[in-house]
């Protein structure tokens, strides 16, 4: 253990070596350590951390996993209120944008400064003595929302500026730009929800600004956000043009976009929108425009603003290319969670750059609501200038060979009969066995939250799922020594440990299982439920879509899906085998829950709020649960008690509003029986 002097000076050697390694790796682009050196050094500053509490700074990069989480964002003041851009939507309104400039300033020489518009939020963030001490969303202007921990999860704001030598850096600093996603980490973050069954995101921006305004700040850090500089409201001494503060933001060590452009005249202006016009699908995140600004800054001050517009900058808004093509078939493609997507396969033509065939159609409704029929003349064009799409049928150009278009009553890759729960837009495909589905379905039944099998990874299953060895999950029982080894990197131990690991797994409650097994709707909570009522599967799978609704938390949604899954013969078939291999056992064996069922917060639904003087909010939550109790996330009229902490903030206000009893942790602790 170091002595308490040696951890202050280790503290600050791990800082101030994780700040460089940062700013190189996403300002620079130029790592000088492995990931692997870095989360160790990371780590290492974590513990010590952990054992100094008082030594931990606002600063600190630790501080980019989040912090605890809020109930509302504070209301964030601007200084310098936050304007809003005009547009201009072709080449003309850029010309008389420029003469409206010159009427202003006739007899000046001046010039321009073209940006990319960035697709996503608006965020200012202020900085102390080179500390980034405060960040906030644009709001009305204004007033912003105070999303400080938020923003400090965003790996490319710097926490503490590390300026090139010769750069001053006044006291107080105010820096605003565009808080955004790649296009690449939304793709990857949909995969994760749609693996997960959470609702997707329709684009980057909104992802972004869904990352952003989450309360609890862990949440944002795992969204991947990037951030660009656009401007300084500071003044800086030696500063006179909007590009000198973009190169002194840089040389302060903040992201600069690379396509910053100086435009001597509109012309020039014309030109560089023209150019992204033609280009915007090859950079890696959207935009949707293009911003020009009058370069010198007292000439901005000069032209001032007019209705919270600066007069001194407008937006170009890029085009989006609409192309008329036939609309030839429309295919049913399955995903890996089985939902049935209808796609539009189109006569090919090129859109922006590229040749479009296909786009997806999302559901069936959409499909009516466009009123798109086969064989229809189409508008298509590219959303955000990449995502292919069918806008709308020429209606006019019918000749009355038109096909309406239905959803087909049978799976497309297993033939199996496919379901469309009542108020859901998606048809799915919910056999264990279907092809397309089937690597997913055993990635989730070996998951660490399902049957916990150790070593199961993506790669693995994909491997074993390809070379025909596991059709279902039950298959993974049949697995032998002999069948694994040639799998690639496939040694003996490994293989070994693989065939242990799924033995020692095969030990799970019954509510464990059904979980595994991947029912639409059927998390582990309402798994729970489900085999607190029916205690064997075969009373589970015998229950009508009724009976199954008189259980207390089982809504309609629930039990359609329980009763359908178990309607396919395959999925059936499946139990049994599962039964066979003694991974599903009667209900009944399981020791009851500690003493769940009598305490006085069984059944009953809590919202916690503020801090707890003694336990975490993970904590307690876990605790309610283990007593049979919920815990949810937000207050309505359902709930039964709201656990409010130090700080309570608007939930407790809206319990009062809803009459809804406000309890202190002394309280629930008495509730379930621990304290007199
Ligand atoms: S300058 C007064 N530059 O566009 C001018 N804005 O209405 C202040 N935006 O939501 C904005 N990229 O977040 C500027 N390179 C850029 C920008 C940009 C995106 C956004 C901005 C705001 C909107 C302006």
């Amino acid at each position: 253990m170091l002595d308490r002097e040696d951890c202050i000076s280790e503290i600050s050697r791990l800082r101030e070596e994780l700040h460089r390694h940062n700013f190189l790796y996403y300002i620079k682009n130029a790592p000088v350590i492995t990931d692997a050196e870095y989360d160790a050094m990371l780590r290492q500053l974590q513990e010590l951390e952990a054992q100094n509490p008082d030594l931990v700074t606002d600063d600190s990069p630790t501080r980019r996993v989040g912090a605890k989480p809020l109930d509302e964002f504070p209301v964030f003041n601007h200084s310098i209120p936050l304007l809003s851009l005009a547009n201009a939507f072709n080449d003309g309104e850029l010309r008389d944008f420029d003469i409206r400039v010159r009427k202003v300033i006739p007899d000046v020489e001046y010039n321009y400064v073209c940006e990319l518009k960035y697709d996503g939020l608006a965020v200012a963030l202020h900085y102390e003595n080179g500390i980034f001490t405060k960040g906030a969303t644009r709001g009305d202007g204004f007033q912003g929302e105070d999303i400080t921990d938020n923003l400090r999860t965003v790996r490319t704001i710097p926490l503490k500026l590390m300026p090139e030598p010769g750069i001053e850096i006044p006291v107080s600093l105010e820096v605003r730009g565009e808080v955004f996603m790649t296009r690449g980490s939304f793709d990857k973050l949909n995969e994760n929800r749609m693996n997960s069954g959470e609702p997707l995101f329709a684009n980057p921006r909104n992802a972004a600004a869904g990352s952003l305004r989450q309360l609890d700040s862990a949440v944002t850090a795992t969204r991947k956000l990037d951030f660009f500089a656009y401007s300084l409201p500071t003044e800086i001494p030696g500063v006179k043009t909007h590009f000198e503060a973009m190169e002194y933001l840089g040389k302060a060590g903040f992201p600069i976009n690379e396509h910053i452009k100086l435009c001597s005249n509109i012309e020039e202006v014309i030109e560089y929108c023209q150019l992204w016009i033609e280009k915007r699908s090859e950079l890696p995140y959207d935009i949707d425009g293009v911003v020009l600004k009058v370069n010198r800054l007292s000439l901005q001050e000069e032209l001032g603003a007019v209705s919270r517009s600066p007069r001194w900058a407008i937006a170009f808004k890029l085009p989006s290319t609409e192309v008329i093509t036939k609309l030839l078939d429309i295919e049913v493609s399955v995903g890996r969670t089985g939902s049935l997507t209808p796609v539009a396969i189109l006569e090919p033509k090129e859109v922006d750059g590229s040749v479009v065939g296909r786009a997806t159609l999302h559901n069936e409704d959409e499909i009516k609501r466009k009123d798109l029929r086969i064989g229809d003349h189409v508008i298509i064009h590219k959303a955000g200038a990449v995502i292919p799409e069918v806008i709308a049928p020429v209606t006019e150009k019918r000749d009355g060979s038109e096909r309406f278009f239905e959803m087909p009553k049978a799976c497309p890759v297993c033939g199996e009969v496919v379901f469309r729960p009542e108020d859901e837009a998606v048809t799915r495909c919910t056999n264990m066995e279907c092809p397309a589905q089937v690597k997913e379905r055993i990635r989730h039944f070996a998951s660490r939250r399902a049957m916990d099998i150790e070593g199961f990874g993506e790669k693995i299953v994909d491997q074993m799922v390809e070379k025909g060895l596991i059709k279902n999950p039950a298959q993974l029982y049949e697995l032998t020594l002999d069948l694994i080894l040639p799998l690639e990197r496939m040694g003996k131990k490994l293989a070994e440990k693989l065939i242990a690991n799924i033995a020692e797994a095969k030990n799970k409650d019954l509510h464990q299982v059904l979980f595994a097994m991947g029912i639409r709707h059927v998390g582990e909570h309402i798994a729970k439920v489900l085999t607190k009522q029916h205690r064997t599967i075969e009373s589970l799978m015998s229950a009508t879509a009724d009976e199954l609704q008189e259980i207390k938390e089982i809504g309609p949604e629930v039990a359609a899906s329980v009763v359908e899954f178990f309607s396919h013969e395959k999925n059936r078939h499946i139990v049994e085998k599962l039964k066979g291999e003694g991974v599903i056992k009667e209900a009944g064996d399981e020791p009851e829950e500690a003493d769940s069922a009598d305490s006085e917060i069984s059944g009953k639904s809590f919202v916690l709020t503020g801090t707890l003087p003694d336990y975490g909010r993970t904590e307690m939550s876990k605790l309610i649960e283990s007593k049979g109790g919920r815990v949810v996330s937000s207050v309505s009229s359902s709930t039964n008690y709201v656990l409010a902490g130090e700080a309570a903030g608007s939930k407790a206000e809206k319990a009062k509003k809803l009459g809804i009893p406000i309890i202190s942790q002394e309280d629930i602790l008495k509730m379930m029986g621990m304290r007199e």
